[in-house]
């Protein structure tokens, strides 16, 4: 069983992620964050609107809808190719995209997303590229689906308009850039951001979370003049790559991998990339999208999107550079790095996982080494969920219950013992040296806050 599979088995077992709808076999591809998940995924999401609006000059947080005008996905290109190439298979019927097939059969020796539709399905019928799933290579043509989803509007059966679940969270940035502009009196170079739900029905989901058909973006918008927008790119690279390491990833598990084929209206594009036990994957993008989405916005709403510099009397309509980061890939990807199996003394092991202090989801666990002590427990346990996130646990040997704190990341755990009757102290463990340091009580908060500063 490869780390990915323990690591999918863990989440279900310690209150990370279980599958959606799960009592009823689930739904294909829909995954629900337990009580430990959550806060681990609400602690990311904070130290990214930390670091992208809190921390950086002149951003500014949005929170849209999710449904928008449909003029909005026809100004963006969504309605008109928003798609992914599709084959099916005739013999087994299965659905598959072209483009993953051609990576999967070259091991990514060749590059799909340079290659028109017909090359593709030449490529897959000269090398007889298999189906995944039966193994025969009998395939239609491609056909683009549309991966947006689609409901309707309107009290009558006359009345209904189509309308959809946005696909990315982007569009409600570019739409409010006037409003943003103007209510917060915000000068060029500025950025917005959200952090939200976008929808796609993928036709090949799957890997877990890493490609669901639900999903939370977490994107900014910087809007800046044409000539600066390049610099601006790089940092966006740097700060997106910096982002990563603060949270705890290390540099050997994260490189850029630069866009060949650009859309038309792209000057660059880069992903970051993670190595996943899957592989590596993109775990997040930046791209450089020139004046494109605001522009066709102008057009299509016929609103004015120039903007007029203060300084320099200039008109221009700003460029884009974009960075926009999965949520949930981006929990995905800090559960396997956290992740390890050690061989302690003695010759036990112990799943451990190292998550930054940060974004553990709880700072503190609280066990008192007999059930009578649960009243000075409980006491202490009051006085530190007024500041962190701390779990509890009275059940089983001490020994037992560290190991459970270590699968969930607690970094540390505070024993409650007869000496803190007597002197008011406590023990701490650190769940990486499992090293022990007594401490007293009145000491606690500080010490915490300490550890889990970043
Ligand atoms: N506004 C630009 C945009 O949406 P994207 O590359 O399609 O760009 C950005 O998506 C990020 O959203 C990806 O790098 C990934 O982290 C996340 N993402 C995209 N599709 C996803 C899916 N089906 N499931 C989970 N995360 C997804």
């Amino acid at each position: 069983m490869g780390n990915f599979d323990k690591i999918v088995n863990l989440c279900k077992s310690r209150g990370f992620i279980f599958p959606g709808s799960d009592i009823y076999d689930g739904l294909a591809n829909t995954w629900d964050y337990g009580p430990v998940g959550v806060e681990l995924k609400n602690n990311i999401k904070r130290a990214w609107w930390k670091k992208f609006v809190q921390e950086a000059p002149a951003s500014y947080g949005v929170d849209a809808d999710i449904f928008m005008n449909s003029k909005v996905w026809e100004a963006s290109g969504h309605t008109a190719s928003f798609s992914d190439p599709k084959m099916d298979c005739k013999s087994c019927k299965t659905r598959h995209r072209a483009d993953n097939l051609i990576e999967a059969y070259s091991k990514g020796k060749v590059n799909p997303d340079v290659m028109t539709n017909e090359e593709m399905e030449q490529y897959i019928a000269e090398h007889k590229v298999a189906c995944p799933k039966c193994g025969k290579s009998d395939w239609t043509n491609i056909r683009n689906f549309n991966l947006m989803f689609s409901t309707s509007r309107g009290v009558t059966d006359e009345g209904q308009n189509l309308i959809y679940l946005r696909p990315e969270t982007a569009q409600g940035e570019f739409v409010n850039f006037l409003n943003v502009q103007r209510s917060m009196r915000a000068k060029v170079p500025f950025g917005i951001a959200q952090i939200g739900k976008a929808f796609r029905n993928e036709v090949t989901p799957g890997n877990f979370t890493f490609r669901t058909i639900e999903f939370e973006q977490m994107e900014h918008q910087w809007f800046c003049k044409a000539e600066e927008s390049m610099d601006f790119y790089h940092e966006y690279k740097k700060k997106a790559l910096d982002f990563l390491l603060s949270i705890g990833f290390s540099a050997e598990n994260l490189r850029y991998h630069d866009h060949d084929k650009l859309a038309h209206y792209a000057k660059a594009a880069c992903d970051i990339q993670y190595q996943y036990p899957i592989g590596w994957e993109e775990l997040n993008g930046i791209h450089h999208r020139g004046d494109w989405d605001l522009s066709r916005h102008q057009e299509f709403s016929g609103k004015s999107m120039l903007y007029l510099d203060p300084f320099t009397n200039e008109k221009y309509i700003p460029n884009v550079i974009e960075y926009s980061i999965g949520a949930d890939r981006l929990t995905l990807a800090v559960l396997c790095e956290a992740y390890d199996e050690e061989t302690l003394e003695g010759g036990d092991t112990r799943v451990v996982m190292h998550f930054h202090p940060a974004i553990a989801p709880y700072k503190v666990a609280i066990l008192p080494l007999q059930k009578n002590l649960s009243e000075k427990a409980n006491e202490v346990y009051s006085t530190l969920a007024k500041h962190f996130m701390v779990t509890y646990d009275e059940a089983g040997s001490i020994g037992k219950r560290y190991r459970r704190q270590d699968e969930i990341g607690t970094p540390m755990c505070v024993t409650i013992d007869f000496d803190t009757l007597e002197n008011n102290t406590v023990t701490i463990r650190d769940r990486d040296t499992m090293e022990q340091i007594r401490l007293s009580i009145d000491e606690l908060v500080d010490y915490v806050s300490k550890k889990i500063d970043y």
